[in-house]
């Protein structure tokens, strides 16, 4: 049984029911399940108002690198907000901005030199997006007015974001009368990622998918603007791992074509995948980098687009030209968050986090090992510091009635027995922050293993 909320929670809860609007819910669920109360966060724990401590195993949605509450995030923010809290990023710069550029200048791969400050990963996108359209037009190339993107993808919830997402699901069909006009290709998962792989057939698979992608580039490439993927891993179409050999291939085809590639590093960003950046795994650099989420940590809103010089010198002349980069957002270039950014980038430099995030793969290798014996779990895979796996049901082996509601059962009784997971359809995994110790993955394990077993 969860503990009980002190009583003074009964009154703000229904301040709740009356006047909040929840991401990602249907409002009605919170009837008979309200929102959990979270007073406090502690390293990769997260504190409830009924007193419990539960582990983010999600690292809340993917933001906390280093834990809550990080002694050195949070008096970065202290400092910064005293000394300058916020300034417009129009004709202003500030040390924060500049000292988060050369700390992470360094980190990023290929030519990659010009960035572009805004609030979150959808925005990180859009602005990518907007670029690559841009660009191309004051390049002469007028003809490019379409995208590419993965199947399965998601980018963010803005209207430019979610036209180059996944259109099939509910959280995106029904806008599709708004959206850019994109093209969409589907790439293999990557078997050599599960614990208990597959292989038959896989080379074929992977050349075969080669020449797909190269049939996609023939057929679409002309009209391209830009190409978008998440690198390796798909997170929110179900935590999808696809192999490095496409990564390379789509920037071989992109090349071939004239198209630019973005890579959305929102969520596979900073260590997740094992590597500071995913694309290091397939030695590939995009031409416009998206990036947000752990960007600060996990603490402050903040996102980056990292653009190559080519690209930025497109939009280079005199102010009668027309060529600039006309976008912005109210907080672009927050310094606060700036600060807490230099200050999480500090702790890879100064703090074993790569290191932690290996121990933490092994720790998940096990964890999914664990999970995989039990016959309401399938094709359990781990990439760098996220495990996944597909739940079905015991008794029948597929999917679980979606009338069931057997993910968001899960992660109601989750709580109950400490521990923050949120499965998406029928993916569950683990993505912790990169300070969790092994200890407390191996615990979860059981927690989960316990829970299917009800
Ligand atoms: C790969 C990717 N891109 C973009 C976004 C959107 O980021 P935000 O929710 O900060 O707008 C997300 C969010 O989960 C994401 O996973």
């Amino acid at each position: 049984m969860p503990s009980p909320l002190p009583p003074d929670w009964s009154d703000r809860l229904a301040l709740d029911r009356a006047h909040v609007w929840h991401p990602f819910t249907q409002m009605k669920v919170h009837e008979a399940d309200p929102p959990m109360p979270v007073i406090g966060g502690e390293g990769c724990d997260l504190l409830l108002a009924n007193g419990e401590r539960v582990l983010d195993g999600i690292s809340s949605w993917w933001t906390c690198l280093h834990g809550h509450g990080h002694p050195r995030l949070v008096s970065a923010l202290e400092r910064q907000a005293a000394r300058l809290d916020h300034v417009m990023f129009a004709g202003f710069t500030h040390e924060p901005a500049l000292e988060l550029v050369t700390r992470l200048r360094p980190k990023l791969p290929g030519n990659l030199t010009r960035a572009f400050f805004s609030d979150n990963g959808s925005t990180a996108v859009e602005v990518a997006l907007k670029m690559a359209f841009q660009a191309q037009l004051q390049r002469g190339e007028k003809g490019r007015i379409r995208f590419g993107a993965l199947r399965s993808g998601y980018h963010g919830d803005t209207l430019g974001a979610v036209g180059v997402g996944e259109l099939e699901n509910f959280m995106t069909g029904l806008f599709s009368p708004l959206l850019l006009a994109c093209d969409r290709l589907e790439v293999p998962e990557d078997p050599r990622c599960e614990l208990h792989p597959d292989l038959t057939g896989w080379p074929e698979t992977l050349a075969s998918a080669r020449q797909g992608m190269r049939a996609f580039f023939d057929a679409h490439g002309e009209r391209m603007a830009a190409f978008i993927a998440e690198p390796l891993i798909q997170c929110a179409g179900g935590m999808r791992m696809w192999p490095p050999e496409l990564l390379q291939e789509l920037r071989a085809q992109c090349d071939a074509h004239g198209v630019y590639l973005i890579l959305d590093e929102v969520a596979t960003g900073f260590g997740r995948t094992g590597t500071f950046l995913a694309c290091e795994q397939a030695g590939v650099a995009p031409d416009l980098l998206c990036l947000s989420k752990g960007l600060t940590g996990g603490t402050l809103p903040l996102s980056l687009t990292w653009a190559t010089e080519a690209i930025y010198a497109h939009f280079w002349g005199e102010p009668s030209s027309g060529r600039a980069f006309l976008h912005g957002h109210s907080y672009t270039g927050n310094p606060t968050a700036c600060a807490v950014a230099c200050a999480s980038l500090a702790l890879f430099d100064d703090e074993p986090v790569l290191a932690n995030a290996r121990d933490i793969h092994t720790a998940m290798k096990e964890a999914f090992t664990a999970l995989a014996a039990h016959p309401g779990v399938r094709q359990a895979r781990v990439l760098g510091t996220i495990g996944a796996c597909r739940l079905v049901d015991p008794s029948t082996g597929q999917a679980h009635d979606p009338e069931s509601r057997f993910g968001w059962r899960l992660h109601r009784r989750a709580l109950d027995q400490g521990l923050l997971v949120r499965p998406i359809g029928d993916c569950m995994y683990l993505m912790p922050p990169l300070c969790t110790p092994p200890a407390r993955i191996r615990e979860a394990t059981e927690t989960l293993l316990k829970l299917l077993s009800r």
